[in-house]
């Protein structure tokens, strides 16, 4: 936890975006495809379905709709934008950063691009690293983009992680606020003693991708289920309860919690602890599944067209994720609520006509 020193400016979100795909894959699309059952999904992790990008829809061109989407929101255009943060375990290629790609696609072209790797808590980390950046005068606007084609890193042989995961992306833009107000708190923490519980064992340079471990099935995502569960629920409320902590915020203050949409089960376990009440935990994992660092920013972007924040409202975001990494952050709100609510269903049918 890094505090925020008397004198250095605050920050904020001042617009919100999200894209997924179309194609949905449903449960019963997985009983055809793996030893599986509509009823075990749902009962072991919330999921009812979730979306899959096309083969020619990389990270970027997921990215690039949500982005435009926070861009109008906050009334910006490209060429306002100093940095842009891509949180992401699935980027475009490694070289060029997923970051360039992005910027190239909307015309971004004064901003510093780059990718930052925390695996699901991306999203924690990018808004903790733009807050500090405005904070310090380096930036006055950051893209934060939190953008997931895991489907790209999944094997859909394997039941134990098949049935996890789904694409899609959330765009926040950060810009500097009124002292005590937006960004109050950023949680960042990590273990790299546990990295194995989540990893793809090959791709790096430790172990570049051969044919091998292509037949291995190295190039996709290793999972100790269960063993995850139980560092998820212990970091997520460590850290929910560390950042309320440095807010100088009570949990009955909390209007909204958005966490990492990983497993209903994982979510339900923390609020329990944390005492709070079910309404005010977003979930959307039953129509999205994980998609990591994209299920925190697409969950905001959701809520805020609801018109379920409005200024003033303390809310807090959690998360947890390979690395093992975990952070939380509270804000106090500071956008306006749209005049007419818009229903993310809406913005689908938008987009499909
Ligand atoms: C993966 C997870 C859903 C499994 O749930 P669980 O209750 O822990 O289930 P278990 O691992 O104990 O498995 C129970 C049984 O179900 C089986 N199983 C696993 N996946 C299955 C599936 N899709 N359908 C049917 N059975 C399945 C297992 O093989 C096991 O069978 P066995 O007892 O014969 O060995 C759960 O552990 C989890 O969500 N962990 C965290 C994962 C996570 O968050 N990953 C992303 C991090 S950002």
């Amino acid at each position: 936890m890094s505090p925020q020193p008397e004198g250095i400016r605050g920050a904020t979100i001042s617009g919100t975006g999200m894209y997924v795909p179309e194609r949905v894959l449903t449960n019963a699309d997985l009983e055809k495809m793996v030893d599986t059952t509509d009823s075990w999904i749902v009962e072991r992790t919330g999921i009812r379905e979730r979306r899959i990008a096309r083969d020619d829809e990389p990270s970027s061109e997921m990215a690039v709709i949500a982005v435009r989407r926070a861009l109008e929101s906050a009334k910006l255009e490209p060429k306002d934008i100093d940095q842009i943060i891509v949180v992401t375990t699935t980027p475009d290629r490694f070289l060029p950063s997923c970051a360039c790609t992005i910027q190239k696609k909307i015309g971004a072209s004064n901003a510093a691009a780059y990718d930052v790797f925390a695996a699901c808590t991306g999203f924690i980390y990018g808004l903790g690293l733009a807050r500090s950046l405005i904070g310090s005068r380096v930036a006055e606007t950051i893209l934060v983009i939190g953008v997931e084609k895991l489907s790209s890193i999944v094997d859909y042989t394997d039941r134990n992680t098949c049935v996890l995961f789904g694409d899609g992306a959330g765009a926040a833009i950060v810009q500097p606020a009124q002292p005590g107000q937006g960004i109050l708190a950023v949680s960042m923490r990590s273990d790299g003693e546990l990295g194995e519980v989540l990893e793809i064992p090959a791709g790096g340079s430790a172990r570049p991708m051969d044919e091998a471990a292509v037949r291995a099935k190295d190039n996709t995502i290793h999972m100790r289920g269960k063993e995850l569960f139980k560092i998820a629920v212990r970091t997520m409320e460590e850290s929910l309860r560390e950042a309320l902590n440095e807010a100088g915020v009570g949990m009955d203050e909390l209007k909204l919690v958005i966490p990492h949409q990983a497993n209903q089960r994982i979510i339900d376990a923390m609020r329990d602890r944390l005492g709070v009440p079910a309404d005010k935990v977003i979930t959307n994992i039953d129509r999205y599944g994980n998609t990591s660092s994209a299920s925190i920013p697409i969950s905001l972007d959701e809520v805020v067209r609801e018109g379920r924040l409005k200024p003033g409202d303390h809310v807090a975001f959690v998360a947890f994720g390979g690395g093992v990494t975990w952070g939380a952050s509270v804000m106090r709100w500071t956008m306006p609520a749209p005049l007419v609510p818009v229903e993310p269903a809406t913005l689908v049918s938008a987009r499909r006509s």
